[in-house]
């Protein structure tokens, strides 16, 4: 039997004179050795809110920005993650917490692999995952033939910016804000192999799609082969129009890579509003999907000129699932996105979205018009969405998210790149309002009585 709630599996372990591993523990409760967190809303309880959420909402009518501010929609959405409510988590921009029912799909499916994986595992639930496949094709609108499951946007980004044959000399663009890993693996084919990269800056905030487009445009040269792009920048959250500059690049014959790790499911967006031909992402972000798992989309005719990073039988050269060919995986993860879709789904993109902004001007309207506040996040709804990046003159960004958790329990990203600092707030659909009153009480009070 799976107990079905964290605490009655802590309580198990106990029990059975099992210390519990750290990583079933938040940082608080492993840091004070306490083996069981009464603030940890109930697992079951959460799964039946969600449940209702799968079984409502869908019927529930009204503009999107209406029911935005309509607390009375969002309580059972609210209710759906067993999270800690004694931690104010407004990191959402790293990795999220999925919502109960996905974590219990994942549980059960886990268990049932280890059954007798040889059959469980490889002939029960594997063969599923290409159903997974075909949801998440539909989900973004693209051919399931031209979708590969990944564990992480890491993994599609690093497997088409290394799989692309470039020789000495061909350039790539990309920006100072983009991943920091994605400069690093460019960097390192540019050591390696002698590919130029061209990094180009973009102002912060920049609220004009023909200044981005320009500005790529510009760093384009006859050498020129790729370009990668965030969707939404992650140190700022700034959203960047993927469409026209895909347009403006494939008109110059130059292969747009787009980063969606914060894209998809954060923002209602499918292959043909971004025609983009190369889109990766990760599903524990955004769509609240199992930790480790993700999605590589290439459009059709693109695949065969992409070498997998694994080896993969040459067959499969014009195939997707090439992308796939890492050895032996879980299955439990990928049938965690089925569930996690259905919520998202159910919610709506369109109503999460207008909620998740809801949420950004809650506690930002408080600070939005001190000139002592420096944000670098655009408010315009076509540049920006949950994460904000905000620079409170005098407070340095990582002095202040360490009195935050330090003193509040509060987790918030400092942000410290060479053209801006600030520390990046981002709310979750779990999130209350009045979490984020309490936020900005708890501002208020570094603001006036200093972080000491
Ligand atoms: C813009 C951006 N790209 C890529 C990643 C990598 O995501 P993952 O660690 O899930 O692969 C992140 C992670 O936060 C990110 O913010």
């Amino acid at each position: 039997m799976i107990p079905h709630s964290r605490r009655g599996f802590l309580t198990q372990l106990a029990a059975a004179g099992v210390v519990a591993p750290t990583w079933l523990l938040s940082t608080a409760q492993a840091a004070a050795s306490v083996a069981v967190a009464p603030a940890v809303a109930g697992f079951a309880a959460a799964r039946a809110a969600g449940a209702r959420v799968q079984a409502t909402l869908p019927l529930r009518r009204g503009e999107a920005a209406v029911l935005a501010a309509d607390e009375g929609f969002w309580r059972d959405v609210q209710a759906s993650w067993a999270v800690d409510r004694s931690i104010l988590n407004l990191e959402n921009g790293g990795i999220q917490p999925s919502p109960a029912l996905v974590n219990h799909a994942f549980i059960e499916a886990w268990q049932q692999g280890h059954e007798a994986p040889a059959y469980t595992l490889n002939r029960v639930l594997m063969p599923q995952l290409d159903e997974v496949r075909t949801r998440l094709a539909s989900a973004f609108g693209c051919d399931r033939e031209e979708l590969a499951l990944t564990r992480n946007t890491t993994e599609g980004i690093e497997t088409v910016l290394l799989g692309l044959a470039l020789r000495s000399g061909d350039e790539v663009v990309t920006t100072t804000q983009d991943y920091w890993r994605f400069q690093n693996t460019l960097r390192q084919r540019s050591e390696r192999e002698g590919i130029v990269l061209r990094s180009i800056t973009l102002p912060v905030p920049v609220e004009s799609t023909d200044e981005i487009v320009d500005r790529f445009a510009a760093a384009i040269t006859p050498r020129t082969r790729v370009i990668l792009l965030s969707h939404i920048i992650n140190l700022t959250g700034q959203v960047l129009p993927v469409r026209e500059v895909v347009r403006m690049a494939r008109a110059r014959g130059v292969l747009v890579v787009v980063d969606g790790a914060h894209g998809f499911a954060q923002l209602p967006c499918t292959r043909e509003s971004l025609d983009c031909d190369v889109y990766a992402t990760s599903l524990h972000k955004w769509l609240g999907a199992p930790h480790g798992t993700g999605f590589l989309y290439v459009r059709r005719e693109r695949i065969g000129e992409i070498w997998p990073l694994y080896p993969a039988p040459f067959e499969l050269r014009e195939n997707i699932r090439k992308f796939e060919s890492i050895g032996s995986v879980a299955a439990a993860p990928y049938l965690g996105i089925r569930p996690a879709l259905d919520f998202w789904l159910a919610i709506g993109a369109e109503r999460k979205l207008a909620r998740l902004r809801w949420l950004r001007d809650r506690w930002l309207a408080a600070f939005i018009d001190d000139p002592t506040v420096t944000v670098h996040t655009p408010r315009s709804v076509e540049f920006s969405a949950a994460l904000v990046t905000i620079d409170f003159a005098g407070l340095a960004p990582a002095k202040l998210a360490g009195w935050l958790w330090e003193r509040h329990r509060t987790l918030v990203r400092p942000v410290v790149h060479k053209e801006f600092r600030g520390i990046r707030v981002t709310p979750n659909l779990y999130t209350t309002a009045e979490e984020l009153t309490r936020f900005v009480e708890i501002l208020r009070a570094a603001r006036t009585g200093g972080l000491s």
